[in-house]
């Protein structure tokens, strides 16, 4: 009989690549992809370390997939709750510890071991035993030897996780102690991933990895790659017409980069670009490698070279020692460089990290107030970048049913969300393909136009 699985994922789009995987890896094992928790025999928290409240999250969900798994032990069944991502790397014992009601806990290297860690977890449970099981290993290149894309379904846009792991230690983050130390996937591998995407009707791919710019791939016969070498190698695989890569550092952002987004066509005038804060002291005491001038004449190239980019970014306030002063040139930056899209965060002390124990923490309802602040001038820029569009006819990559009858959702090359009247055509002749769209309706969110 069909045994059903239910991965429910946090945090970053490196999980979501990894949640694909574990279906993947569990489908030879006889295990379905289930939408709710109820009525799986395997339920597989994929977790989150990045801020507290993501973290928190978890331990909530535990507790209310107990109680499913209660119910099902009155009918005399179980099931297997499993925490696995980055929460489960950074405190793995202490899951183990707080929350007896899980079976097993597995770091985001690991995952390749899967089907031998579940039925492990069955046998010991069968034969009465309390032993549960804990691995959070992280050689990395055996996850990758060993799980790399199977059978792509159709459809037109997909993850391709090139990159993984961080060694620069940004002294708030968590990610280089989760992820482990930066990796980089061969470039065989690579190519053999993204023929396997191409055949199955992707027609965009975004490259992941925690710094996919730093990527240097090698191959068995010597060559070595960067991202630049990649995306152009991929842009000449027939079927991908749009090629995205997130997240990128500063650092890492050499000038062949900036060139490949004049150069091949295929890679988006879009570019995720974390520049965390404006002050230099700020940047300094978060370890980044960068200042504000050095960022700023980054993009200033950028857009020499494409003078369309949207661009989004990172930011967080509230860092230890962050004055009004640092602040307000957190806000300078933002008004000079101008975002089509960010995401900001209230600075999280996380264990284990430099900046937790940093002295001058801020107090949280001035992290609230500078929060709110930034957050408003992102959303205005945000909102008058989506409005320059309207009047524009842009193509638009069709992903999925709209908001209502008859209308289609997709992305622009700006990773817009557009919402597409379709007037007499059909959601599925159209699904898959880029379609030119008239904006009429632009706004803080989703974008609206019709069928040009
Ligand atoms: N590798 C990427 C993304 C890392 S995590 C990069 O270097 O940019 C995504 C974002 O979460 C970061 O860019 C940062 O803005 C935010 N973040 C990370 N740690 C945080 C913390 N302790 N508190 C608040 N935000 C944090
Ligand atoms: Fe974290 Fe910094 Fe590495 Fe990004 S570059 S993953 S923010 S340590
Ligand atoms: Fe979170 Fe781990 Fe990604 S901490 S942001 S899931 S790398």
């Amino acid at each position: 009989m069909k045994k059903k699985i239910y991965i429910k994922t946090y945090g970053c789009q490196m999980n979501v690549y990894d949640t694909e995987r574990m279906v993947d890896v569990m489908a030879p094992e006889g295990y379905e992809p289930s939408d709710t928790p109820e009525g799986a025999d395997l339920v597989v928290l994929n977790t989150c370390h990045i801020r507290e409240k993501a973290a928190e999250k978890v331990y909530s969900d535990i507790g209310r997939i107990r109680r499913i798994k209660d119910e099902k032990k009155k009918n005399g069944e179980d099931m297997v709750l499993a925490v696995g991502g980055c929460v489960a790397q950074a405190e793995g014992a202490e899951i183990m510890k707080r929350a007896p009601v899980v079976d097993m806990v597995f770091g985001p290297q690991t995952y390749h071991n899967l089907p031998k860690m579940v039925k492990q977890s069955i046998s010991l449970k069968q034969r009465g035993e309390k032993s549960r099981i804990l691995d959070t290993d992280l050689a990395v290149d055996e996850k990758f030897d060993q799980l790399s894309k199977k059978d792509v379904k159709k459809k037109p846009t997909a993850f391709l996780t090139i990159q993984e792991g961080c060694d620069k230690f940004c002294t708030y983050c968590v990610v280089p102690y989760t992820r482990g130390s930066e990796f980089s996937r061969t470039i065989e591998d690579v190519m053999k991933d993204a023929r396997k995407l191409a055949d199955a009707g992707v027609v965009e791919v975004t490259l992941l990895g925690q710094n996919v710019n730093a990527y240097h791939g090698v191959s068995g016969s010597g060559d070595e790659w960067g991202l630049p070498e990649l995306i152009t190698e991929l842009a000449k695989i027939d079927g991908f017409e749009r090629i995205r890569y997130t997240t990128s550092h500063p650092h890492d952002m050499t000038d062949e980069l900036l060139r490949v987004h004049g150069d091949v066509k295929e890679c988006m005038p879009y570019l995720h670009l974390p520049v965390q804060a404006g002050s230099d002291k700020i940047l300094k005491a978060m370890n980044r490698s960068h200042d504000s001038a050095s960022y700023k004449r980054t993009i200033a190239k950028l857009r020499e070279i494409r003078p369309d980019l949207a661009l989004s970014g990172d930011f967080i306030v509230g860092f230890p020692g962050e004055t009004e002063e640092d602040f307000e040139q957190t806000m300078q930056l933002v008004r000079e460089v101008t975002y089509a899209q960010a995401y900001s965060f209230k600075f999280s002390p996380r264990p284990g990290t430099p900046a937790a124990l940093m002295d001058d923490q801020v107090d949280e309802d001035v992290k609230s107030t500078r929060l709110t602040k930034l957050q408003a001038l992102l959303k205005e820029q945000q909102t008058a970048f989506n409005n320059s569009v309207v009047g524009r006819v842009l193509p638009v990559l069709v992903e999925s049913t709209g908001k209502t009858k008859g209308a289609a959702f997709g992305r622009s090359p700006y990773m817009q969300a557009v919402q597409i009247s379709l007037g007499n055509k059909s959601y599925d002749d159209l699904y898959g393909k880029i379609v030119d769209v008239l904006i009429e309706e632009g706004g803080p969110f989703n974008i609206q136009g019709v069928l040009a």
